[in-house]
């Protein structure tokens, strides 16, 4: 039984201060990367004690037992997935019927609707649920990250400081040969490398439907053709999927990070959620978890690493007493450390439910429609699948979309836009009450933005392209809304956290979102999709003048891309931020977060390369000793 005496554990947990420094000399010589289910095999102490066995935990545990005198514990509050639960990329690689699903409070900008948030509880986390979709996002995006601190340190978090990381945190492979001359796909592999076990790689097919719509970007200014998605630039390309190249499975932290490695000093606890963070004379020194009903401490001796994810990292840091002092004490918790940015900035990749189908591509065969309808092709495609993993059930959410500048989505407005913005009083668009701090680093953040605005290498808009259905409204990858997420303090150990997306609360935001609708509409008006039936269902014809448009939004607008982001923000502390840029929170020893909640500003593209190359670069400063 797991922890079935929690005396030996508690009084163990003593000992290990003493025995820590020599922790490898306790350990069997016959062992492996283990899932701890007893008591008796878990170690007196360790050096470090991981919160959250997800997409950037796994990836740090992996890195840091690679040195072999370094113990690391893991404790995931979700489960292992089961062998039925690996599914054929097409079907999304994963079924989870246990993910963590919230629901927002009421949105007052968008109909007080409230928005579903999903994450994974699982060994691996969001990474073993998602779309699978790689991308880095503009290089820009991490010089602004850098410039957010006064000086550029020697924690360089610019591009320059990230792209060997980028490199590092994904093996890459090549577009099959056949493919990529079919479709025209480039790629520079000087911006990939082969430093991890989680995959890049790419279908063995693609629908010929993407021809059209590829085509139609090249009749609209301003828009490149970028040969590589990982080079940092704005425009149309292709991108990998995280998908293993021969199985054609779902790489992600736990076969990437985990399962793969064989060591005795890497030890994971997966049905164990950890209630709060334990701190003595400012210093972490270890965590508090309940099982059956008993409370246990698991002593770290090095550090405290909390990689719970955007939603529960900064429920964690509040409940152990660290965070915003009018919510911790509302809550009846004793303020540790007053720390106003945690749980605030959060933020995430708003989704507009623009759609124009164009009934003209399913005139282009074979589609997806055909997988369907014509038996010949089905059968062909199963062949495929079950001969070698090939054909179009190798395909995930697809590969291909534009990830557009302003410049290009908006050639008339882009320069008043980015005016407009530089010149708003900022923090008039955060909930009333934000502490001082916090509205100065969103003051800052939105400086920078403006400045992105006039660039033609920042991505503002993705459009993923379909070749069976056609472009699939915009998502806003530069939000400027700004929400929390703080516990709930009528029972903050009990119910989950509350959720606020603050949607669409910046008016520049909301015109932004306009000319993205423009543009889509242009997209299939000034060019040859014109000729393929296009038929707009939302917002609809009727929808027409900017003012209209903008009233459209509260009801067309999610504010989640599932991408959530930017609550305990690496940020100066004067500027709200809760992490320094050796991602240790401010004010506490021994204690760092590493996971997307230290994004300050999310990139233009889907953040989980971006998790895991921060993962990677914290753990290569953690084992430098910095
Ligand atoms: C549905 C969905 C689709 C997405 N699609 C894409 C995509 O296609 N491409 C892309 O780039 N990004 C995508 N993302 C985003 C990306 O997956 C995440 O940004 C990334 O995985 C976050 O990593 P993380 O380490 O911050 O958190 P996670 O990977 O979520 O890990 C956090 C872990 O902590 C655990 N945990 C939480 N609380 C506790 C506790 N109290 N005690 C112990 N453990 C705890 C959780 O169970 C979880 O395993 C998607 C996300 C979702 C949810
Ligand atoms: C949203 O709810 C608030 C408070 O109940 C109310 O004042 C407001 O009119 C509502 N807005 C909409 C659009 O329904
Ligand atoms: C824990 O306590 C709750 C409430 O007192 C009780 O319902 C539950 O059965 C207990 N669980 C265990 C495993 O003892
Ligand atoms: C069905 O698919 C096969 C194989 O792709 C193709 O040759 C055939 O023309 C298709 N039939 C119809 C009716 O579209
Ligand atoms: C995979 O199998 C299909 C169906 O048998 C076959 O047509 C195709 O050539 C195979 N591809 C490879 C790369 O082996
Ligand atoms: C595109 O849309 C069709 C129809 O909804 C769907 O079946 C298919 O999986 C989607 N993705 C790709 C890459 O075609
Ligand atoms: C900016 O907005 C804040 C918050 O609404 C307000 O307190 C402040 O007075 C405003 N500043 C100016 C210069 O208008
Ligand atoms: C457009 O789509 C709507 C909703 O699916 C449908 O009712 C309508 O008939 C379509 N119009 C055309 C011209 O196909």
């Amino acid at each position: 039984m797991l922890f079935s005496n929690p005396i030996s554990v508690l009084g163990s947990a003593l000992l290990g201060f003493a025995a820590a420094a020599h922790a490898s000399s306790i350990l069997p010589s016959v062992f492996q990367a283990r899932q701890i289910t007893q008591t008796s095999q878990l170690l007196s102490a360790y050096d470090y004690v991981i919160v959250g066995g997800g997409t950037s935990g796994l990836t740090v545990a992996d890195r840091l037992t690679e040195n072999p005198h370094t113990t690391v514990l893991v404790l995931e509050a979700g489960s292992f997935p089961k062998p039925e639960d690996v599914l054929p990329v097409t079907d999304g690689g994963t079924r989870r019927q246990e993910n963590y699903l919230y629901q927002s409070i009421p949105q007052k900008n968008l109909n007080n609707q409230s928005f579903f948030v999903v994450l994974g509880n699982m060994v691996g986390g969001s990474s073993g649920i998602n779309g699978m979709m790689t991308a880095r996002g503009s290089a820009e995006d991490y010089d602004r990250w850098g410039k957010l601190f006064e000086r550029d340190s020697k924690h360089d978090w610019s591009w320059k400081g990230m792209l060997p990381y980028f490199k590092k945190s994904i093996s890459f492979f090549p577009p099959p040969a056949d493919v990529a001359k079919r479709f025209n796909m480039k790629y520079d592999a000087s911006y990939w490398g082969k430093g991890s076990a989680v995959d890049a790689s790419w279908p063995s097919y693609q629908y010929p439907g993407l021809d059209p719509l590829l085509g139609a970007f090249k009749e609209l200014p301003g828009i490149e053709f970028t040969a590589d998605s990982g080079a940092g630039g704005a425009g149309v390309y292709w991108f990998p999927t995280f998908m293993d190249p021969v199985k054609r499975e779902r790489s992600y932290a736990t076969n990437g990070h985990y399962s793969n490695v064989k060591r005795p000093n890497y030890h994971l606890i997966a049905d164990t959620p950890v209630r709060r963070v334990l701190l003595k004379d400012g210093a972490a020194f270890g965590v508090e978890l309940t099982k059956d009903n008993k409370t246990f401490t698991i002593p770290a001796t090095k550090e405290v690493l909390v990689t719970a994810g955007a939603i529960h990292t900064p429920q964690i840091l509040q409940r152990s007493g660290i965070g915003p002092r009018k919510v911790i004490e509302a809550a009846g918790i004793k303020t540790l450390v007053d720390l106003p940015g945690v749980g605030q900035n959060f933020q995430d990749h708003p989704e507009i439910k623009a759609e124009i189908n164009l009934g003209g591509l399913l005139q282009i065969h074979p589609n997806a429609h055909d997988l369907e309808i014509n038996a010949t092709f089905r059968q062909w495609a199963e062949e495929s699948w079950s001969a070698n993993r090939s054909g179009p059930y190798s395909i995930a959410f697809g590969n291909i979309a534009a990830w557009l500048p302003l410049t290009a989505v908006s050639p008339s407005k882009y320069k008043s836009l980015s005016a407009a913005l530089s010149s708003q009083n900022h923090s008039a668009y955060l909930p009333p009450g934000t502490h001082p701090t916090v509205a100065a680093g969103y003051t800052a953040q939105m400086r920078g933005l403006a400045q992105a605005m006039l660039s033609p290498s920042t991505v503002f808009a993705r459009i993923l392209l379909n070749g069976t259905t056609g472009a699939v409204g915009p998502v806003l990858n530069q939000p400027f809304s700004r929400g929390s997420v703080n516990i709930d303090t009528t029972d903050p150990f009990g119910r989950p956290p509350v959720i606020d997306f603050n949607g669409l609360s910046n008016p520049v935001e909301r015109a932004v979102m306009v000319e993205m609708i423009k543009f889509y509409r242009r997209y299939h008006s000034d060019t040859a999709l014109a000729k393929l039936a296009p038929n707009e269902t939302a917002p609809g014809k009727a929808v027409a003048s900017d003012a209209e448009i903008d009233a459209w939004l509260p009801s067309g607008v999610t504010p989640s891309d599932w991408h959530a982001a930017g609550t305990a923000a690496m940020m100066p502390l004067e500027l709200g931020g809760v992490v320094d840029q050796t991602l240790r929170v401010y004010g506490v020893k021994k204690l760092r977060v590493i996971d997307a909640s230290v994004i300050p500003t999310l990139p233009g593209g889907n953040p989980c390369h971006a998790v895991y190359a921060i993962a990677e670069k914290v753990a290569d400063l953690i084992k430098a000793g910095v």
